[in-house]
Protein backbone atom coordinates (compact mmCIF):
# COMPACT_ATOMS: atom_id res chain seq x y z
CA UNK A 1 0.00 0.00 0.00
CA UNK A 2 1.43 3.11 -0.94
CA UNK A 3 0.82 5.63 2.29
CA UNK A 4 -0.22 9.44 1.72
CA UNK A 5 -2.11 12.00 3.65
CA UNK A 6 -5.23 10.34 2.38
CA UNK A 7 -4.42 7.01 4.81
CA UNK A 8 -3.09 8.84 7.55
CA UNK A 9 -5.42 8.78 10.63
CA UNK A 10 -5.53 12.05 12.84
CA UNK A 11 -6.06 12.09 16.83
CA UNK A 12 -9.96 12.62 15.64
CA UNK A 13 -9.76 9.45 14.90
CA UNK A 14 -10.33 6.82 18.08
CA UNK A 15 -8.47 4.19 16.23
CA UNK A 16 -4.95 6.33 16.96
CA UNK A 17 -5.78 5.58 20.67
CA UNK A 18 -5.79 1.90 20.12
CA UNK A 19 -3.06 -0.46 21.68
CA UNK A 20 -1.07 -2.11 19.12
CA UNK A 21 -0.22 -5.71 19.59
CA UNK A 22 2.76 -7.46 19.18
CA UNK A 23 3.28 -9.45 16.17
CA UNK A 24 4.55 -12.90 15.23
CA UNK A 25 7.90 -13.90 14.57
CA UNK A 26 9.61 -14.86 12.40
CA UNK A 27 7.74 -11.77 10.30
CA UNK A 28 5.01 -12.72 7.73
CA UNK A 29 5.14 -11.36 4.06
CA UNK A 30 2.51 -9.22 5.00
CA UNK A 31 4.12 -7.42 8.26
CA UNK A 32 7.46 -7.04 6.21
CA UNK A 33 5.63 -5.59 3.32
CA UNK A 34 3.96 -2.78 5.84
CA UNK A 35 7.08 -1.94 7.65
CA UNK A 36 8.18 -1.73 3.85
CA UNK A 37 6.09 0.65 3.14
CA UNK A 38 6.68 2.75 6.44
CA UNK A 39 9.79 3.07 6.00
CA UNK A 40 9.46 4.29 2.28
CA UNK A 41 6.87 6.71 2.96
CA UNK A 42 9.23 8.59 6.08
CA UNK A 43 12.34 8.01 3.07
CA UNK A 44 10.33 9.44 0.49
CA UNK A 45 8.63 12.27 2.66
CA UNK A 46 11.69 14.04 3.00
CA UNK A 47 12.64 14.30 -0.38
CA UNK A 48 11.00 17.68 -1.83
CA UNK A 49 9.71 16.67 -5.39
CA UNK A 50 8.40 13.23 -4.00
CA UNK A 51 6.91 15.00 -1.33
CA UNK A 52 5.08 17.26 -3.14
CA UNK A 53 3.75 14.95 -6.14
CA UNK A 54 2.43 12.53 -3.40
CA UNK A 55 1.23 14.70 -1.20
CA UNK A 56 3.65 13.16 1.48
CA UNK A 57 3.98 15.22 4.86
CA UNK A 58 7.80 15.32 6.14
CA UNK A 59 8.20 13.06 9.08
CA UNK A 60 11.10 11.07 10.79
CA UNK A 61 9.05 8.34 11.85
CA UNK A 62 5.90 6.39 11.61
CA UNK A 63 3.95 3.71 13.21
CA UNK A 64 1.47 1.26 12.05
CA UNK A 65 -1.33 2.39 13.81
CA UNK A 66 -1.16 5.52 12.16
CA UNK A 67 -2.65 3.74 9.28
CA UNK A 68 -4.87 2.42 10.79
CA UNK A 69 -2.92 -1.18 11.48
CA UNK A 70 -2.46 -1.87 15.42
CA UNK A 71 0.48 -3.74 15.43
CA UNK A 72 3.88 -2.72 16.77
CA UNK A 73 5.46 -2.01 13.48
CA UNK A 74 7.04 1.34 13.04
CA UNK A 75 9.76 3.70 10.95
CA UNK A 76 12.79 5.94 11.05
CA UNK A 77 14.81 7.53 9.28
CA UNK A 78 17.09 10.50 10.12
CA UNK A 79 19.17 12.46 7.34
CA UNK A 80 22.08 14.62 7.80
CA UNK A 81 22.12 18.17 6.36
CA UNK A 82 22.75 16.71 2.76
CA UNK A 83 20.05 14.62 2.96
CA UNK A 84 21.79 11.28 3.09
CA UNK A 85 20.15 8.55 5.30
CA UNK A 86 22.75 8.12 8.37
CA UNK A 87 19.85 6.01 10.51
CA UNK A 88 16.92 3.95 8.99
CA UNK A 89 15.44 1.45 11.13
CA UNK A 90 12.10 -0.55 10.36
CA UNK A 91 11.50 -2.41 13.51
CA UNK A 92 9.08 -4.79 14.28
CA UNK A 93 8.28 -5.06 18.75
CA UNK A 94 10.69 -2.80 19.66
CA UNK A 95 11.04 -2.49 23.36
CA UNK A 96 13.02 -0.81 25.78
CA UNK A 97 14.85 -2.91 27.72
CA UNK A 98 16.98 -0.18 29.96
CA UNK A 99 16.59 3.67 30.12
CA UNK A 100 18.88 6.75 32.07
CA UNK A 101 17.54 7.81 34.80
CA UNK A 102 17.90 11.60 33.55
CA UNK A 103 15.24 12.69 31.01
CA UNK A 104 15.56 14.95 27.64
CA UNK A 105 13.45 17.40 25.44
CA UNK A 106 13.73 18.89 22.56
CA UNK A 107 13.71 22.81 22.59
CA UNK A 108 11.20 23.34 19.74
CA UNK A 109 8.99 20.60 20.91
CA UNK A 110 7.31 17.92 19.02
CA UNK A 111 5.05 17.13 16.02
CA UNK A 112 3.27 14.32 14.81
CA UNK A 113 1.52 13.34 11.47
CA UNK A 114 -1.45 12.29 12.82
CA UNK A 115 -1.25 15.34 15.04
CA UNK A 116 -2.73 18.35 12.66
CA UNK A 117 -2.81 21.17 15.50
CA UNK A 118 0.03 22.57 16.58
CA UNK A 119 0.32 21.76 21.04
CA UNK A 120 3.15 23.82 22.13
CA UNK A 121 5.47 22.70 25.11
CA UNK A 122 7.73 20.09 25.92
CA UNK A 123 8.00 16.48 26.17
CA UNK A 124 9.87 14.68 28.30
CA UNK A 125 11.28 11.56 27.82
CA UNK A 126 14.12 9.31 28.84
CA UNK A 127 17.62 10.98 27.28
CA UNK A 128 19.13 7.45 26.90
CA UNK A 129 17.26 4.21 25.64
CA UNK A 130 18.00 0.64 24.76
CA UNK A 131 16.33 -1.05 22.75
CA UNK A 132 15.34 -4.46 21.65
CA UNK A 133 13.56 -5.22 18.64
CA UNK A 134 13.56 -7.23 15.50
CA UNK A 135 15.13 -4.89 11.96
CA UNK A 136 13.96 -5.58 9.10
CA UNK A 137 17.29 -4.40 7.21
CA UNK A 138 19.29 -6.44 9.47
CA UNK A 139 16.75 -9.38 9.24
CA UNK A 140 17.43 -10.36 12.81
CA UNK A 141 16.72 -9.18 16.03
CA UNK A 142 19.15 -6.45 17.11
CA UNK A 143 19.64 -3.86 20.26
CA UNK A 144 19.67 -0.34 19.85
CA UNK A 145 21.63 1.96 21.78
CA UNK A 146 20.06 5.67 21.05
CA UNK A 147 20.35 8.94 22.53
CA UNK A 148 19.71 12.93 22.09
CA UNK A 149 17.11 13.17 19.18
CA UNK A 150 17.23 9.51 17.92
CA UNK A 151 16.04 8.65 21.48
CA UNK A 152 13.29 10.68 21.46
CA UNK A 153 11.47 9.44 17.86
CA UNK A 154 11.74 6.25 19.19
CA UNK A 155 10.21 7.03 21.87
CA UNK A 156 7.70 9.05 19.91
CA UNK A 157 7.33 6.48 17.86
CA UNK A 158 6.56 3.46 20.47
CA UNK A 159 4.11 5.57 22.18
CA UNK A 160 1.40 4.89 19.71
CA UNK A 161 1.65 1.49 20.16
CA UNK A 162 0.00 2.39 23.48
CA UNK A 163 -1.92 5.12 21.88
CA UNK A 164 -0.55 8.01 23.23
CA UNK A 165 0.40 10.98 21.86
CA UNK A 166 3.13 13.35 21.90
CA UNK A 167 0.88 16.31 23.73
CA UNK A 168 -0.08 14.13 26.23
CA UNK A 169 3.04 13.97 27.73
CA UNK A 170 2.89 18.22 27.82
CA UNK A 171 2.29 19.79 31.54
CA UNK A 172 -0.87 21.33 31.25
CA UNK A 173 -0.32 24.14 33.76
CA UNK A 174 2.96 24.76 32.74
CA UNK A 175 3.77 23.50 28.78
CA UNK A 176 7.35 24.98 29.14
CA UNK A 177 8.42 24.14 32.67
CA UNK A 178 12.11 23.71 31.95
CA UNK A 179 13.17 20.61 34.55
CA UNK A 180 17.05 21.59 35.54
CA UNK A 181 17.98 18.26 35.96
CA UNK A 182 16.98 17.62 31.98
CA UNK A 183 18.50 17.71 28.88
CA UNK A 184 17.57 20.60 26.45
CA UNK A 185 17.74 18.90 23.01
CA UNK A 186 18.38 21.89 20.52
NI1 LIG B 1 3.58 10.57 15.90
Amino acid sequence: MKISKENIIIDENPLIREKSKAVDMPLSAEDKAILNDLYTYVFNSTIEEIAKSENLQPAVGISAIQIGIPKKLMAVVLKDEEGKEVVRYALANPKIISHSIEDAYLASGEGCLSVPDEHQGYVYRHARIKIKAYDLFSDKEIIIKAKDYLAIVLQHEMDHFNGILYYDRINKDNPFYADPQAICIE
